[in-house]
């Protein structure tokens, strides 16, 4: 990209502070689920026994809706805080990348947005969590059609790691970039810059989470205006670890 792109290396993080954020996350989503479960099912019940055009049954509607965000938040947060176990195989990630956007064709957000491959047919394949990396690539996709206003594209790049032992993944979009004063946050859990209700700024905490557990790392290039690219480093986990 240009010169005035930016460029930040997550590694800034502080790991202290993510899993103190992880640990609090996983509390809160713990405590609220019961509740949030009880919120759901008795209004329900009230719904099934009220009467069609009854005074209340709208707003019981708005309260199950609202049950139900929340329901996705915390969800989110169980994501987030879950990180630790990995289920590890040797992966194409080539296939993962295609059968990602396969699952994810129809999703709204990417009716008018052009996706194409620029992929290493020799790829080595390395050892990961296939289900873990689909997640990845699922926020990475997301993010990229929700910077986008229904028109654009993405590119998916993958190549061989120069040390031989990994693969680098690369997300291209043609959105709207990410400034400069919010490059070095996107990372953190809840930073979002999207409307109340619509993003909950963890999905960017659970990718990091993804990839640190692989011992990966990410790096993004933005230009505002222009786009966005991340760039996955991801290997084989050390061996004898596996
Ligand atoms: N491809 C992208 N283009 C432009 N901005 C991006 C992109 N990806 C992430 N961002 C910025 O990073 C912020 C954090 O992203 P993250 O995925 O963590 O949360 P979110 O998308 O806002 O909410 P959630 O993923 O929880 O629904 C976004 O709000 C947005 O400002
Ligand atoms: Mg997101």
């Amino acid at each position: 990209m240009q010169d005035n792109s930016h460029r930040h290396n997550e590694k800034a993080l502080s790991s202290e502070r993510l899993a103190a954020a992880g640990n609090v996350a996983s509390e809160v989503a713990h405590e609220l689920n019961t509740p949030l479960g009880g919120i759901l099912i008795y209004s329900h019940l009230l719904l099934e026994d009220m009467p069609e055009g009854h005074e209340h049954r709208e707003n019981i509607i708005k309260i199950v809706k609202l049950a139900n965000r929340c329901k996705i938040i915390v969800k989110s947060l169980l994501d987030f805080a879950h990180t630790e176990t990995l289920s590890l195989k040797k992966t194409q990630v080539n296939h993962v990348l295609k059968s990602t956007v396969y699952f994810m064709e129809g999703h709204v957000l990417l009716k008018n947005i052009r996706i194409s491959y620029e992929l290493d047919p020799d790829l080595p394949e390395i050892v990961v969590d296939e289900n873990k990396l689909e997640q990845l690539f699922v926020n990475f996709i997301i993010n990229a059609g929700e910077a986008m206003n229904n028109s654009g594209a993405i590119v998916l790049r993958s190549r061989p790691a120069p040390d031989g032992n990994g693969v680098i993944v690369q997300f291209s979009d043609t959105g709207c970039g990410i400034s400069e004063k919010h490059l070095n946050r996107i990372f953190e859990p809840f930073f979002t810059t999207k409307e109340r209700g619509k993003g909950t700024g963890l999905g960017l905490s659970i990718c990091h989470g993804i990839v640190k557990l692989h011992g990966g790392n990410i790096e993004v290039d933005s230009v505002v205006g222009e786009g966005t690219t991340f760039t996955l480093f991801l290997s084989n986990p050390p061996k004898g670890t596996v």
